[in-house]
């Protein structure tokens, strides 16, 4: 099993630097003017994030995807994933929502009939509360188009890489060596049912492995594969089939862009090209686009936003199976300050300490819930920082500030989902 990140276990990540180096995600350096958790350093690393920086600035269309396990309360620790849906789709992307009903039932036992109640009660009318417009909102379990399309996709994958990813042994059921194909198909289905378009899916560092296994899948079953090589790139023709339909895609979209064709062996199916620099983006999309024509699951590779995980109020992660450690959307207030009373701090071991020499904001799940969830400016969150790292602030008091403010939050998301209710209609209308 990868050490660290296990989609269905509860390790917290320790070390983003070492998982992006182990997994080969690149580090996250754009500038995205308006998004609360990029400026605040909570995004720890994306893949391919440029394509869809790229459609942003094109006003291209893409798409945004992300889905829910429907088997508890949603919690804190899933707001981050929602604010970034709703964050694209505000600039334009077109979003999609699946409810892992499917997944729910493999992994966590969850009968359909209660998976359904709880997407709506707990996930659905806290996304609207929170911002989500509408979207194409669906249920795994009654899309007959994402279970056909798992399916297909299912001939690019053997047990053995499954095995290798996951760390399934022998005696896993197929259910759940299936699950991750169902999610798959849910990452790619905006595509395969539209258009090949960039799509991103915001994750937790635990759901990268699922993120591996699309981008996979994506490009195998794409015909042109793009390789780039030192100086510039290889495109390879896939399957037995004719290469020259495909040879003269490359030669269209490359001679629209004006980049030069190096070299063809049509022996191994291969066109090099001279550098692209600026252009592939382009030059992706008019292959994609083209191909399209001959082969309809071309897609092109998802791209991923991975957020910082939140640490759970009394340490390791934020899950549902920590109750102590977890605040729910739907939790009542009184048990919230409850819970954030009894929260570990980086506080010192007393008052004079605390005094002299300040307490440690980033070791701090009382910091992390102002930094996720609390204080909407920035400058609020730094009077915070400074005033812990300086001493001025002392926990039972930054604790009872912090009750305030969720307590507040909480009330504030109550309203709003008795205010929404007649909406979810209109979310659930193609089912
Ligand atoms: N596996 C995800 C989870 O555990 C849920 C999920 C299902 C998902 N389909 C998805 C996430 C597609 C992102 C994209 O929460
Ligand atoms: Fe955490 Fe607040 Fe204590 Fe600082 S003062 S360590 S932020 S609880």
């Amino acid at each position: 099993m990868d050490s660290n990140l296990d989609p269905w276990g509860s390790s917290q990540v320790k070390d983003y630097k070492k998982m992006r180096e182990e997994f080969g995600i690149e580090p996250f350096d754009f500038n995205l003017s308006g998004n609360k958790m990029a400026i605040r350093n909570l995004i720890v690393g994306q893949r391919d994030f440029w394509r869809i920086k790229k459609a942003m600035d094109r006003k291209d269309k893409f798409a945004a995807m992300t889905g829910l396990m429907p088997s508890g309360e949603m919690h804190l620790g899933s707001k981050a994933i929602i604010e970034q849906m709703i964050y694209f789709q505000q600039k334009g992307a077109e979003a999609h929502i699946a409810v892992a009903d499917l997944e729910s039932y493999a992994t966590r036992n969850i009968p359909l009939e209660k998976a359904r109640a709880i997407a709506i009660e707990n996930f659905l009318l806290n996304y609207i509360a929170l911002g989500l417009k509408k979207c194409n909102f669906y249920f795994q379990s009654t899309s007959s188009r994402i279970q056909k399309f798992a399916f297909v996709l299912s001939k690019e994958v053997t047990f053995s890489e499954m095995k290798a990813i996951y760390g399934f042994d022998d005696s896993k059921r197929m259910l759940e060596i299936n699950s991750p194909l169902i999610q798959a198909s849910d990452i790619l289905s905006p595509q395969i049912y539209g258009e090949a378009m960039p799509t991103i899916v915001p994750i937790g560092a635990d759901q990268d492995p699922h993120l591996r296994v699309t981008r996979d899948i994506s490009g195998r079953m794409n015909i042109i594969k793009t390789r780039k090589n030192e100086d510039g790139l290889t495109f390879s023709i896939g399957g037995s089939g004719d290469p020259e339909p495909f040879f003269q895609i490359i030669k269209k979209a490359t001679a629209g862009l004006n980049i030069r064709i190096k070299k063809i062996n049509t022996k191994y199916r291969t066109i090099e090209v001279e550098k692209y620099g600026e252009d592939l983006y382009d030059l992706e999309t008019a292959i994609s686009r083209m191909e399209r024509g001959l082969n309809p699951n071309n897609t092109l590779a998802p791209s991923s936003l991975i957020m910082r995980l939140e640490t759970g109020i009394r340490g390791g992660k934020m899950s549902k199976s920590v109750p102590d450690s977890t605040i729910s959307l739907n939790e009542d207030p009184g048990e919230a300050e409850k819970k954030i009373r009894k929260a570990l701090t980086g506080g010192r071991e007393n008052v004079e300490e605390q005094k002299k020499l300040g307490g440690n904001p980033y070791i701090c799940p009382v910091f992390e819930l102002y930094l996720y969830h609390l204080s909407s400016e920035e400058s609020d969150l730094k009077r915070v920082e400074d005033e812990c790292k300086s001493g001025a602030r002392l926990c039972g008091a930054c604790k009872m500030e912090a009750s305030d403010l969720m307590k507040a939050l909480l009330v504030g998301l109550k309203e709003k989902r008795e205010s929404s209710r007649h909406m979810v209609k209109e979310f659930l209308e193609n089912e």
